[in-house]
């Protein structure tokens, strides 16, 4: 709803600006994919088993809405073959069948980055301290960036069977709910949050000592490299994330300001080996997705980034017959202004009522008498000085008051 919406426009527009200050190109995936795309995503994740909206088509395809941006990006990527380094952004909504609760929505919205075809170190520190830099733009400084290596696809895969076999020794004291997802992925456990869960997984062996050689190089140049620029940052190597196509580089931006439970305002990694499951060739990636609803829940919290007021440059009351604020609202709007109007030949009151809620910063009067003289009595809403001039003056007299402005010509 306004004006929550016009909030929310002005949250992407910055975000686009500070990508594409970075040479981001501006992607628009499809809303909906055949199934399969998000089933790369892991056939172990919530996201897939449990959260997705899927349905058969009237041509019996199997269709789903989509959970996040990623899986569709690297489907464009694998269908078309652009050159890289590919680097996108993009903004839309997402479905997930969740308990929907303070945060966490069942339709939510994204913005995020891309980038395909780059293995350089530099580049996870080029990307992560572009979400971090975002967050500072805004206003936040509650927010913590969480970082951590999962390793190449072997390391994962040595890391998972210790974390198994240690799992399946503390088996008894995890819950019900941990036992079944032990069956399907270990490295989900470590994300349950349940109280009971907590401290056999607070014993659990870490990633670290799994990564190999190369991994580990990767990893430091990317410590290096923001702590080179001033982004701070805490490793932890409890952080696995919650889809599986997560290699290498993972990372994660946590609010101090929300409630511990819904506290991610933005997460992403390296997904090396997603564009190739999904048939292109081996191409690594990167990127990350913030929340735009629990991001701007805790702008709330930390009192950033308000509703901007005062949208509207002028309100035209005309109380004669429309037809000034007709020809005076279509000029001022070519040249630039943001000009709204009455309607319906409402009383003098009802126009300045409406004017005041409108949040002009000018009333523009036409009564009897500027209507017979070509004239118009301009009212400063907020000083309330007022003064009549001619109707032709009336653009370079709202210059003065609310500032000059680019017009709207039609292109030529
Ligand atoms: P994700 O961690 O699933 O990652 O989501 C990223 C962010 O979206 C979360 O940190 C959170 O702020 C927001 N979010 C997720 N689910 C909900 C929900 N149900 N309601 C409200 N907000 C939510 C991804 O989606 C990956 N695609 C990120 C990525 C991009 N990795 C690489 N590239």
């Amino acid at each position: 709803m306004p004006p929550e919406a016009r909030r929310w426009r002005r949250f992407t527009s910055v975000f686009a600006d500070s990508v594409e200050a970075a040479g981001y190109e501006c992607i628009i995936p499809p809303m909906f994919e055949e199934i399969g795309v998000f089933q790369r995503l892991g056939d172990a994740t919530d996201v897939v088993t449990k959260e997705m909206y899927d349905f058969v088509d009237k041509g019996d395809r199997h269709i789903a809405l989509r959970p996040e941006h990623t899986a569709s990006v690297c489907r464009a990527f694998a269908e078309h073959r652009p050159v890289v380094p590919w680097k996108v952004w993009y903004s839309g909504s997402n479905f997930r069948y969740e308990k929907a609760q303070a945060g966490r929505y069942r339709q939510f919205d994204q913005v995020g980055v891309e980038v395909l075809g780059v293995d350089d170190a530099l580049l996870d520190v080029e990307v992560i301290a572009l979400g971090w830099e975002f967050f500072q733009r805004i206003g936040l400084r509650k927010v913590t960036l969480l970082l951590n290596s999962l390793g190449d696809s072997g390391d994962r895969e040595r890391y998972v069977s210790a974390l198994r076999a240690y799992f399946e020794q503390h088996r008894d004291s995890l819950s019900d709910e941990a036992k079944l997802t032990l069956e399907r992925n270990p490295l989900r456990v470590l994300d349950s949050k349940r109280e009971s869960d907590r401290s056999v997984i607070d014993g659990a062996p870490t990633i670290a000592s799994f990564l190999s050689d190369d991994a580990t190089a990767h990893f430091g140049q990317v410590c290096a490299g923001l702590t080179a620029i001033g982004v701070p940052f805490v490793v932890n190597e409890r952080l696995v994330r919650g889809l599986d196509y997560y290699r290498r580089t993972t990372f994660e931006y946590v609010s101090e300001a929300l409630s511990s439970a819904q506290n991610a305002v933005g997460g992403g990694g390296r997904y090396d080996g997603l564009v190739e499951d999904l048939g292109g060739p081996a191409t690594p990636g990167i990127g990350f997705a913030l929340g735009v609803d629990r991001t701007l829940l805790a702008c709330d919290a930390e009192e950033v980034f308000s509703e901007s007021t005062g949208l509207i440059d002028a309100f035209i009351i005309d109380v004669v017959d429309g037809q000034t604020a007709l020809s005076l609202s279509t000029s001022l709007r070519l040249a630039g202004f943001v000009v709204d109007r009455g309607f319906d030949g409402r009383s003098m009151k009802s126009q300045m009522k409406a004017a005041d809620r409108a949040g002009a910063r000018c009333a523009v009067i036409i009564g009897a008498d500027e209507h017979e003289a070509g004239t118009c009595t301009v009212r400063n809403l907020a000083t309330s000085e007022q003064i009549t001039i001619q109707q032709s003056e009336l653009a370079t007299h709202l210059a003065t008051v609310v500032g000059s402005r680019t017009p709207r010509r039609p292109s030529s």
